[in-house]
């Protein structure tokens, strides 16, 4: 192999023209094959220094170095320039605008009714009460014959209740959440202080303030000297708790069979008295049956409405709307799409 100045001279410049044309990273490597590397024109002529007299040895060496100097480095500056401009690219392709809205999806949710009903379960284990529970399909007899309520009231003809085929298996859809009274006196000595929400039925039309499925709480309340003051308190407190300091509330004289005295509780919304459940103390028969000594325990007891509660609370004008399951109701409480 001869060496001449020019011929190192060439292989550089073809090898930095190489470089600075390589588009790519891929183009990149085949040129420093090519003109970098140990099969390299320019590492060939290095390995050609050896067979050269001294004295030219020295003098291509110098040259040959020079060159393959400034082609490394040329290789180096070319190899950072595409490398930085692949992480651009990528960065630019795999670039994500968070300020664009998300497509939303639609999670479940907790109905307005029952938000309403832990409200009030909280409210009033807060109190020292405990929850208790019973079956919507009830035995006619927890119904009414223990609450005191005759076969002939009106309460159980066929346009109050759904009776439940056959006919003779005594059980009823629970028209109220009262017959919960019974269960727990029966299942617990006093002092008793519970809360019992739940569904409720009746043979009523759907209209503006009635639905023949709706919620009711009872209240019940057995200890010593239980007074109907403390039945006052407790609801006044229950309705500011509910409706807040500026609601309008009265207690008028009602009947009940299985309270004595009673009441009814009605709350004035949109020009009118509504009702919003009935109370009493709890009727010394009632409590006989149930095995409560009179002598040493009276009680309370209140049944409330909770449709009605929640449409003075947040202006719903028509139960309607409580019942037909429009999504559109419920996303107003915060239900439906996060
Ligand atoms: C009762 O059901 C009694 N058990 C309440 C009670 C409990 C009295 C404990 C004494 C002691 P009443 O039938 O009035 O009472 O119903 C109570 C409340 O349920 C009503 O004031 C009303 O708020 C609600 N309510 C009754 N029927 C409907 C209906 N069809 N739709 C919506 N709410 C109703
Ligand atoms: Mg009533």
């Amino acid at each position: 192999m001869s060496l001449t100045v020019a011929s190192i001279e060439s292989d550089k410049k073809a090898a930095l023209s190489a470089l600075l044309n390589a588009g790519n990273l891929d183009d990149l490597k085949m040129a420093r094959l090519a003109h970098v590397g140990d099969k390299s024109p320019l590492a060939k002529a290095n390995q050609a220094l050896g067979s050269l007299p001294g004295s030219e040895r020295a003098e291509f060496g110098k040259v040959i170095g020079a060159a393959r100097a400034e082609v490394n480095s040329a290789y180096g500056e070319r190899e950072e320039f595409l490398i930085g401009e692949r992480d651009s690219k990528i960065l630019a392709a795999e670039r994500v605008d968070v300020s664009l809205p998300t497509k939303r999806g639609s999670v479940g949710g907790l109905h307005p009714l029952t938000i309403l009903t832990n409200e009030i379960s909280d409210l009033f284990v807060g109190l020292g009460y405990t929850v208790a529970e019973g079956p919507e399909l009830e035995s006619g007899w927890l119904n009414f014959d223990a609450l005191n309520i005759p076969a002939d009231h009106p309460a159980r003809t066929m346009q109050d209740t759904f009776f439940v085929e056959p006919l003779d298996s005594g059980l009823v859809m629970r028209t109220h959440t009262s017959p919960v009274q019974i269960r727990t006196m029966l299942d617990r000595k006093p002092p008793i202080y519970v809360i019992c929400p739940g569904r409720t039925y009746r043979a009523d039309e759907l209209d503006a303030t009635h639905t023949p499925v709706f919620n009711q709480v009872e209240g019940l309340v057995i200890d010593k000297g239980i007074t109907m003051a403390h039945l006052k308190g407790t609801l006044d407190f229950f309705a500011a708790k509910m409706f807040g300091p500026d609601v309008t509330t009265r207690i008028r004289p009602s009947f009940f069979p299985f309270t004595e005295p009673s009441a009814e509780v009605d709350f004035f919304y949109r020009g009118r008295w509504v009702e919003w459940g009935g109370c009493g103390m709890v009727n010394p028969k009632v409590l006989q049956a149930c095995g409560v000594d009179t002598d040493e325990y009276s009680g309370f007891a209140f049944g409330m409405g909770l449709e009605r509660t929640l449409m003075v609370r947040h202006g719903i004008a028509d139960m309607h709307d409580i019942v037909e399951g429009d999504i559109r109701f419920s996303q107003a409480f915060g239900t439906g799409t996060r």
